[in-house]
Formats: structure tokens, C-alpha cells, sequence
């Protein structure tokens, strides 16, 4: 074991990591923060994207040790100052971007990358960009609308289900 640091969410964080110990055990086990989610064990299914250094990383792909010393973002770390959600979160709420919520966590934290990369995108450049997030329940339209809502586009409101 080895003790990791990393300025996490803006504040600095140790705990200890075992050579093998992916990122998101890090985050999810040395500093109890669940937000970050693990939904597949093949690095397919997104539910884990954090923000390692300004850059979308699936964290079940990265080791702790490997990043030691990184400036990392996590879900956790989207809500605005005050506790209120922040503005990719709110467009998911008011979008119905969101069902069981599991894959929220990374589908926010990939919106966030993009439109730091893009912030007006297309439809079109939304779901490429998203495709390595993997929801089970939305049909992913919903989050296509509250990513373009979250760039401050016109989307149609959602229709009642
Ligand atoms: S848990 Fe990382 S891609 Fe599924
Ligand atoms: S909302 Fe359930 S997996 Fe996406």
C-alpha cells in the first residue's frame, strides 16, 4: 500500500492504494465517495467518467497510482457552491434525462467534457460524443435534450409519458 494524493473536487485528498487499485475503488473506498459509479466490469458501460486533469476518463481504466497527484472532478464536485444542482444536473432533472439514475453520474460528467470542448453542439455531435455511455432505461432521447437545454438551445419540452 502506498499513499495517494490527489486534489479531488478542488481539495486535497490522501488515502492509501494498492499497485492494482483502479481509480474508482480509490474514490469510492479510500475516500467514500460514491458518486462515481461502476457499472460493468469491460470499461464499456461510461457509469464511472470522471474529469482526471480537465479530461473525461473512464476511472475504472485508470489506476490510482498511476495518477497520483492529479487534479480530479467528480459528480460530486458538479453541484453549485451553495448544494444546488448544477446546470447539466437540472437540465437531466427538468429533461427527464433520467430514470434509476445509475449511469447519471457519467453521462454528466461526459456532457460536462463536451461542452467544455463544444458548448453549442448538435444533436448529432451529443449522441457521438455519448456513446460510451451506456444507460439501460432512457432510450438516451431525454438525455439528448437536457445536454442541449444544459447549452443553452432550444429543445422541445418532453412529452408526458
Ligand atoms: S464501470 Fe467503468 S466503464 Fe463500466
Ligand atoms: S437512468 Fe437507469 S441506467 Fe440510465
Amino acid at each position: 500500500m502506498t499513499n495517494v494524493t490527489m486534489t479531488v473536487n478542488g481539495k486535497s485528498r490522501t488515502a492509501a492504494a494498492e499497485g492494482r487499485t483502479l481509480l474508482v475503488d480509490w474514490l469510492r473506498e479510500g475516500l467514500r465517495m460514491t458518486g462515481t459509479h461502476v457499472g460493468c466490469d469491460t470499461s464499456q458501460c461510461g457509469a464511472c467518467v470522471v474529469h482526471v486533469n480537465g479530461v473525461a476518463m473512464k476511472s475504472c481504466s485508470v489506476l490510482a497510482q498511476e495518477v497520483d497527484g492529479a487534479e480530479v472532478t467528480t459528480i460530486e464536485g458538479m453541484a453549485n457552491a451553495d448544494g444546488s444542482l448544477g446546470t447539466i444536473q437540472q437540465a437531466f432533472q427538468d429533461y427527464h434525462g433520467l430514470q434509476c439514475g445509475f449511469c447519471t453520474p457519467g453521462m454528466v460528467m461526459s456532457a460536462a467534457a463536451l461542452l467544455k470542448e463544444n458548448p453549442r453542439p448538435t444533436e448529432a455531435d451529443v449522441r457521438h460524443y455519448l456513446e460510451g455511455n451506456i444507460c439501460r432505461c432512457t432510450g438516451y432521447h431525454n438525455i439528448v435534450k437536457a445536454v442541449m437545454a444544459a447549452s443553452g438551445q432550444q429543445v422541445a419540452p418532453v412529452a408526458a409519458e
